[in-house]
């Protein structure tokens, strides 16, 4: 089976893990967690960044810190994993899921319609002009790796006082290209930005996360809850309800190992993605999806659309087809608002969302997909055209 997208270890990962073995440097503080954090906000640009267990902590981090409080509302993309969503839930407050753009993240014109539609300014900020619910924070998630459509989104978010958050799970490596952000990385520019170093990722950790600010204040507070809210670490005494969310040094290791081969691993999904897109084109009712010409986007993973009309074959079939002959592929993530614990929440005209869902499959894209895997997966999706 070709697989979708797994990790790539055949660089300084045995080195660095035998060093902490080796030392007894295993936990969470340790010399690989310092070293991780700086070469991420280095390459990031993000002023600070803070080691965590995952991106999934890492984002309920960021909403804590950017003020969201039990009964706020937080604007998010219905077409996305469901971690973001959660991590809104998880801080007692209420999703509210907007549409996407043409490249799956959400669209800047749905945020501003329906701040300017269904919202008004109060002295307690922007609310919700039906359930007076406040709108504390947006979460742009770069879908794919894919760069949000950003800059229209920040002055939508500081005119109202929102907080905005950047997930930038998927994005390791993304940077914009254009206009005002040129040269700034996705997850360095909001309030908060996330990354995470889940297997399927452009680099691992098996499993980790990073928060990025640009607040020295804001950095030292996310250290201080993610390590229980330690205000006397000697005596134990905690003023604060904390979490034991730190990364573990034998995971920073594996990090900053990882961390070494970046731009190997983008420009090997980047060309993936060029290929896939040079070798199916021609091919009726289907297209490799666009990735957005503002940004340099790191490919994590190329998706294809299918119109099943012409291509003779939907997105199911597709999916099986593919399966028969070797290749894992996958269909989006189930749209959020559709999704069994969010289906009460506001959901404002995501119709774009279902019918890119609908259509789209996401093809084999790890780091160390060889020629020979992709000409069979690009024969695999030809051959689906003959049937
Ligand atoms: C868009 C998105 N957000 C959040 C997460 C959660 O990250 P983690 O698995 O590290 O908790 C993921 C991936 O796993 C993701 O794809």
């Amino acid at each position: 089976m070709i697989p979708l997208s797994i990790p790539e270890i055949s660089g300084n990962e045995w080195a660095y893990v035998k060093e902490c073995l080796d030392t007894g440097w295993v936990s969470s503080a340790g010399p690989f967690v310092n070293r991780f954090e700086q070469e991420i906000a280095h390459r990031t640009g993000a002023g600070h960044a803070v080691a965590v267990v995952n991106g999934t902590a890492g984002l309920q981090l960021a909403l804590i810190l950017a003020g969201v409080r039990p009964g706020d509302a937080v604007l998010v993309p219905s077409l996305t994993f469901i971690a973001p969503i959660n991590a809104v839930r998880y801080v007692g407050a209420e999703p509210v899921f907007l549409d996407c753009d043409d490249y799956y993240n959400m669209a800047p014109e749905a945020l501003l319609r329906f701040l300017d539609d269904a919202c008004v300014t109060r002295v307690n900020g922007c609310v919700m002009k039906d359930s007076g619910r406040r709108i504390a924070a947006v979460i742009a998630v770069h879908v794919f790796g894919n760069a949000v459509d950003l800059e229209p989104m920040l002055s939508t978010c500081r005119e109202r006082s929102i907080a905005l958050v950047e997930d930038a799970t998927e994005s390791l490596g993304t940077r914009y290209s254009t206009g005002a952000l040129a040269g700034r990385h996705t997850g360095s520019i909001g309030d908060f930005g996330v990354l995470s170093f889940n297997g399927n990722k452009v680099i691992t950790t098996g499993g980790g996360g990073m928060l990025l600010t640009s607040d020295p204040a804001a950095a030292a507070k996310a250290r201080y809850l993610s390590t229980q809210a330690k205000d006397d670490p000697i005596r134990y005494v905690h003023d604060e309800v904390g979490y034991n969310w730190r990364l573990t040094n034998v995971q920073a290791a594996i990090g900053v190992a990882q961390l070494e081969r970046l731009d190997e691993f983008v420009a090997a999904r980047r060309r993936h993605h060029a290929r896939y897109g040079e070798l199916l084109a021609g091919v009726s009712g289907l297209e490799v999806a666009p990735v957005p010409p503002w940004a340099f986007n790191n490919c994590w993973l190329t998706a294809v659309r299918i119109d099943a009309s012409r291509f003779g074959m939907d997105r199911e079939q597709t999916m099986a087809h593919l399966q028969t002959k070797g290749v894992e592929s996958r269909p989006l993530w189930h749209p959020n608002h559709l999704q069994r614990p969010y289906r009460d929440c506001v959901a404002w005209n995501v119709g774009r969302s279902v019918s890119l869902w609908e259509q789209t499959l996401n093809i084999p894209s790890s780091a160390g997909l060889t020629d020979e895997q992709l000409g069979k997966v690009v024969t695999a999706l030809r051959d689906a055209r003959g049937l």
